[in-house]
């Protein structure tokens, strides 16, 4: 399972980025409107950081004006993703992109059907939103485990990104459940990187090795 961030903080992602373990950023307007930044500057410094997949959201609802909008985007970089929402409107506009070659990623998603339409239009990715789900008492990790049968059972080439991720226990259960990318939140990033008994283990490491001698500076 490949790891993106799903921010539009710069700081944010150039930490998680110096890690050695992004592959990609996934964005959206609630997040680009919290940076209080041109949408367009913060997404051309994004693809300035992370080599991979940058996911960049139309606002238009029509499929034409979603079209021309992903056609601007894409101009920004080639790495740039086109986040068009799971509308008929926005089944229309990534049959036209697709066409174009332009890349695709399908959000929110919230069932197995909507997921097979999107693929069915040409999709790159879809981002099915685990945590929403959750939060209104449904599973959202059975709707990945759910689509990664179906998308192997058809041999569907979409890939699918577990977003709406809150914790990590969702980040080890999409794992599990095959998903092929999870895009993580920069809090979970830091949380994932924590355990108890790294930080006991790595302090008797180095009290014991204080009472070593070493050649010099190490
Ligand atoms: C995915 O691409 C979305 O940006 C994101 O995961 C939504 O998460 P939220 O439900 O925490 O807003």
């Amino acid at each position: 399972m490949e790891f993106f961030i799903d921010t539009a903080n710069i700081d944010e992602i150039k930490e998680i980025n110096s890690w050695g373990i992004l592959s990609g950023v996934t964005t959206n307007p609630s997040l680009i409107s919290k940076e209080g930044r041109i949408f367009e500057d913060v997404v051309k410094e994004i693809t300035e950081i992370v080599d991979g997949p940058i996911s960049a959201e139309v606002t238009a609802t029509e499929s034409d004006l979603m079209v021309k909008q992903g056609r601007e985007l894409s101009k920004i970089h080639k790495n740039i993703i086109i986040k068009i929402p799971m509308t008929e409107e926005g089944l229309k506009a990534v049959k036209l992109l697709s066409k174009e070659n332009i890349k695709t990623n399908v959000t929110l998603v919230f069932s197995v059907n909507q997921a097979l339409l999107a693929a069915s239009a040409g999709a790159t990715y879809v981002s099915p939103f685990i945590g929403r789900l959750d939060d209104i008492g449904q599973d959202g990790m059975l709707l990945i485990s759910e689509l990664k049968e179906i998308f192997n059972l058809y041999n569907v080439q979409t890939k699918i990104i577990a977003a709406s991720i809150r914790n990590t226990v969702h980040v080890r259960e999409c794992a599990l459940n095959g998903a092929d990318i999870a895009t993580v939140p920069y809090g979970v990033f830091k949380q994932m990187v924590k355990h108890p008994l790294t930080n006991t283990g790595l302090e008797n490491f180095l009290k014991d090795f204080e009472k070593v001698e070493t050649k010099g500076d190490f």
